[in-house]
């Protein structure tokens, strides 16, 4: 049996065979079932006590030897299969998808930044939020027309609570709670009752801006309003001031900008006016100053706000407003590549 053992080790030894049948030939001459190391292995069951104790060991180092060049031939055998594709390794690798920024980010990014850079800074508040701060506070009391059920959610436990209307319950927080000068910027999402369609949601984001200080004038909102459009929406750009009524501003306005489509000259954005509305804004009325705890003889402010959706609307073609949160990967990949 010793000198089997020793045939059937320079046997596997020298065996040379490659390729994809290699492992299955080696298989079959000496592990399979009936290779001849197999065979060893019936053998030795029939040998006396003491030739096992002495043989088993050799067979057993002949198993490992085998099984350890059966490893390498199958893993050969699979990397050669793999390699012997039609396979082209020059071309370049396949490219990984990476998402793309949502089209409101980019805009209300587009706004922070612009806003950031001549000294406003960001404020958060709620968005449920308690009457006071959505409406009392900004001159709108319980009589007034925007508190309807019909443009208002409101809390179901508490009536006394909002999901809030418009980010203007954050200039009522930041003015209860520090003195001027203020000079803040509050973006964040606000609820509207409203029938959804291609024009109105439930839901939208909102940027308000709020400048509160000695001797603030129109005249400071107005360059404001024109240097955030030229940054906006380009250079030459125009703004336009429309007299306007808000309850918390007084007085109040509307602001147009050159159409972002035409340049002015007319097309069917515009509806053939060359200007588009963008936002609302106004000096803030003294008695909402007064509400919140600010001398209204010593200072004076401005504030505005802007529909994010709008803008997005308006500078990328998009006729409707539902695209936004109906999260069709078609839409959002288009935005691919803008990282502002
Ligand atoms: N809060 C107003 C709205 O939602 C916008 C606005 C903000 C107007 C600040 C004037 C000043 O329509």
């Amino acid at each position: 049996m010793n000198s089997r053992i020793e045939e059937i080790r320079q046997a596997i030894r020298e065996f040379s065979e490659s390729g994809s049948q290699a492992a299955d030939l080696f298989r079959q001459n000496f592990t399979g079932k009936n290779g001849s190391v197999s065979k060893l292995f019936d053998d030795f069951r029939t040998l006396p006590k003491e030739e096992k104790a002495v043989l088993g060991k050799l067979l057993n180092e002949l198993k490992n030897e085998a099984a350890a060049k059966l490893e390498v031939l199958s893993s050969s055998a699979g990397l050669a299969e793999k390699t012997n594709r039609n396979e082209d390794l020059g071309l370049p690798g396949d490219s990984s998808f990476t998402g793309s920024r949502h089209p409101i980010s980019i805009v209300l990014n587009r706004v922070i930044g612009i806003f950031n850079r001549i000294g406003f800074t960001i404020a958060d508040g709620p968005e449920i939020e308690d009457v006071w701060h959505n409406f009392d506070a900004l001159n709108m009391p319980e009589s007034h027309p925007a508190r309807d059920m019909q443009d208002t959610f409101f809390v179901q436990m508490d009536p006394g609570f909002v999901l809030r209307t418009h980010t203007s319950n954050v200039q009522i927080r930041v003015m209860e709670k520090q003195q001027p000068p203020i000079r803040i910027l509050a973006p964040g999402r606000v609820y509207r009752n409203e029938t959804i369609s291609a024009r109105a949601h439930c839901f939208f984001h909102q940027v308000e801006g709020l400048n509160i200080d000695t001797g603030v004038s129109f005249a400071d909102l107005k360059q404001v309003m024109l240097t955030f459009s030229r940054e906006m929406f380009g250079s030459d750009t125009k703004i336009r001031l429309r007299p306007s009524y808000f309850p918390f501003t007084e007085i109040s306005a509307e602001m147009d900008v050159t159409c972002m489509i035409c340049g002015g000259s007319g097309c069917p954005v515009c509806k053939g006016s060359g200007w588009v509305e963008i936002l609302g804004c106004g000096m803030v009325d003294p008695d909402v100053l007064q509400n919140c705890g600010i001398d209204q003889n010593k200072y004076s402010g401005y504030a505005f706000g802007m529909g994010i959706e709008r803008i997005a609307m308006l500078n990328y073609g998009i006729n409707d407003l539902r695209v936004f949160s109906t999260n069709d990967s078609r839409f959002l990949s288009q935005f691919s590549g803008i990282n502002s």
